[in-house]
């Protein structure tokens, strides 16, 4: 990078209708963070952008079910939101909204741009409108089948299942997300974005352009080559920002074309607020550049869409970097709001301060690749990297010279094994910016851990509650290049530990904040006599007769639901059959036709929809168990009498069988 480009730093701006979750802050949020805290500390030009996105039919839609206006929701979750990234230790220099007046503006702005370049025309489109509602249904206001995989929750802009983009009229059987009606086409005028003109400078872009990471290279590219499609950014709705031109009323620019023209509106609004207007060009013009940190899921958005527009505007930088994290697992489990798998921040920060977290999401992978969060490895790093390794060096270091020396650094004739140590942290803190500097954060943290694991490694060889006693230069030698490690890891460790690298840089006694000191601070050691303050340990450590309890109040276990009494259970008769006959039902791609030997309930004929996991073969004299008093149904002309009992994941389905040897019709209570 070079070093004398002012940055703006930006991290997605989140929809404003949902607090934000542990996934969230690992992909986007928390390393865009460690990024600008080392970046200031490095005596770069640097701003840390961020806002919330509040336009969008999902918020739209929502506000019309709890028939409050969008303006609402997005006024209860702005600060929620906020808060809880700050709560974490991002550090973000300003943090606007989309709603603001100057966003509105740029945004119109950047339409009028485009338009007059010729990069926006105008074009007559069917719509689906619902007669009911008496309105044009955008994107998630219209509900149906998706056209590619069958999937009956799709949704106007996109399928949850095979996660194809859609328009409202790509669905089948459409229905009006707010009263079910089935919409009518209708010709409007919308406006497009000519996303084609802009192919070839595109792909050069990205080709071109060693800063880019190959996994948003590769995806981009992979677009490209399919061919792009111009786009339509104007949506029929009120939420929004209205179409800055004649003849678009009840129309708003699409949500999309909004949200990233947001990081310059916020970069304007941030400099308004110091009352410098201007103040934002040196970000985004001249030698000004952006780095915008994503989560996976809108690489298109930013690797594609969002240069396009700034290239037809001739008026703005391109982005320096687009550093897309890759996703965060819950328990090996993919997280999801709506089945409510996921540990919102503000669950995690009634249980715990921001830093461990902070540590487990940076080190437990690197950012391009996946990684998962589970409860007991956390605890673990916790106990045994954080507390055992880090805490326990400084807090013995520390706590020596207590002791020993009246809580001030000795004075000292180095040895060179104390030389070794010391030069061990110039090593790290070059290896740590290098890190950094190419978007390494979980490299950059290993190297911060191997200097406290060598320091405490060096402690325990050098033993100088032994030595004081033996010999008094050597344990003020070790102490005194102990205390300078102790010093080198606050300061290291501040862009991503930021409040432990306070509370090190306070019981050093070192005057002002460790995130206003220089980078190259940890290499100016602490003067011989310099006084120390009193030393507590920086992290509790989880205790094993908590860990039950720590799991209780994070995962987000499910309730069972009302208790039934163990009569209500009793009228179900479950017993195990054998399989004696199965084949395939014709017609049917999921469903087989079984019949179950019941032994003294007779034999059964079972119609169950298990063929996707289980061939015939695989079945026939298998033992299962059936419930054997349902009411009987018809499938495909096929009589159904009983109902197999099958456990259910994600993936699959496992039927129950019995695991010792128990002849057919046996009872299950
Ligand atoms: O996917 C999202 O959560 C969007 N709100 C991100 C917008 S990023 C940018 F373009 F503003
Ligand atoms: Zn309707």
């Amino acid at each position: 990078m070079e070093k004398h480009e002012p940055l703006v730093v930006t991290s997605a701006l989140p929809y404003t209708n949902d607090r934000p979750h542990l996934g969230h802050l690992r992909s986007t949020y928390l390393p865009a963070d460690v990024y600008v805290r080392y970046l200031r500390r490095a005596g770069r030009d640097v701003i840390f952008i961020c806002a919330t996105d509040e336009h969008g039919t999902p918020i739209a839609l929502r506000a019309e079910k709890e028939k409050v206006s969008p303006k609402e929701i997005v006024d209860r979750y702005y600060p929620l939101i906020r808060d809880d990234y700050e709560r974490m230790g991002c550090s973000f220099d300003f943090f606007s909204r989309t709603t603001e007046k100057i966003h509105y503006e740029t945004t119109q702005e950047f339409f009028i741009k485009l338009l007059g370049n010729g990069f926006i025309y105008e074009q007559e489109l069917e719509q689906l409108r619902c007669p009911r509602c008496e309105k044009y249904l955008p994107d998630r206001y219209v509900e149906g089948q998706c056209p590619y995989c069958g999937f009956d929750g799709a949704r106007g802009d996109s399928c949850d299942s095979c996660g194809r983009y859609l328009r409202p009229i790509d669905l089948k059987g459409p229905s009006c997300a707010i009263c079910g009606t089935k919409p009518e086409l209708s010709t409007t005028k919308h406006w497009f974005f000519k996303l084609t003109a802009f192919q070839d400078r595109l792909g050069e872009w990205l080709e071109n352009n060693p800063n880019i990471p190959a996994n948003v290279k590769n995806y981009a590219l992979g677009w490209i080559k399919e061919g792009l499609k111009d786009w339509c950014i104007t949506r029929d709705m009120t939420w929004g920002v209205p179409v800055p031109v004649e003849g678009a009323d009840g129309k708003v620019i699409y949500v999309w074309f909004d949200a990233p023209i947001g990081y310059i509106s916020s970069t304007k609004a941030y400099f308004a607020s110091k009352g410098e207007p201007d103040g934002w060009k040196r970000y985004w013009q001249g030698n000004g550049r952006a780095i915008h940190f994503i989560g996976k899921d809108i690489i298109y958005h930013h690797a594609i869409f969002w240069p396009a527009i700034l290239m037809g505007t001739a008026e703005y930088n391109l982005p320096r970097s687009i550093i897309a994290g890759e996703y965060l697992t819950l328990e090996n489990k993919k997280m999801s709001k709506s089945r409510g798998w996921f540990i919102g921040i503000d669950e995690y920060l009634k249980n715990f301060d921001p830093d461990p977290m902070r540590y487990y999401l940076l080190a437990v992978a690197p950012l391009e690749r996946d990684a998962d969060f589970s409860v007991d490895e956390f605890i673990k790093r916790h106990n045994d990297e954080l507390a055992d390794v880090l805490g326990n060096f400084i807090h013995r270091t520390l706590t020596f010279i207590e002791r020993f020396f009246n809580s001030r650094i000795p004075k000292a004739t180095l040895s060179d094994e104390d030389n070794n140590l010391l030069a061990l942290v110039e090593k790290t803190e070059k290896e740590v910016a290098e890190a950094l500097e190419a978007f390494r954060f979980r490299d950059a943290l290993m190297s911060i851990f191997a200097l406290s694991h060598e320091g405490n490694k060096y402690l325990n060889n050098s033993a100088p509650w032994i030595t004081i006693k033996t010999d008094p230069n050597k344990a003020a030698a070790t102490l005194y290049a102990s205390a300078q490690v102790v010093k080198a890891l606050g300061s290291l460790l501040s862009p991503f530990l930021p409040f432990t690298s306070e509370k090190i840089w306070n019981v050093l006694n070192i005057e002002g904040s460790v995130h206003k000191t220089k980078w190259s601070a940890c290499k100016e050691p602490m003067k011989a006599g310099h006084e120390l303050g009193k030393s507590t340990p920086l992290f509790k450590k989880v205790l094993p007769a908590d860990v039950g309890q720590v799991k209780a109040n994070l995962i987000p276990f499910k309730d069972v639901g009302p208790r039934i009494k163990i009569e209500d259970f009793k009228k179900a008769k479950i017993a195990i059959g054998e399989v004696v006959k199965v084949e395939h039902v014709k017609g049917s791609r999921d469903l087989l036709h079984l019949e179950v030997d019941l032994g003294e309930f007779g034999r059964k004929s079972c119609v169950a929809g298990i063929a996707k996991y289980y061939s015939p073969e695989e079945l026939l004299k298998k033992k299962i168990a059936v419930l054997t008093n349902i009411e009987p149904a018809t499938l495909f002309g096929l009589k159904s009498e009983v109902m197999l009992l099958a456990a259910e994941s994600e993936d699959t389905v496992s039927l129950l069988s019995p695991d010792r040897a128990v002849p057919p019709g046996s009872n299950i209570r």
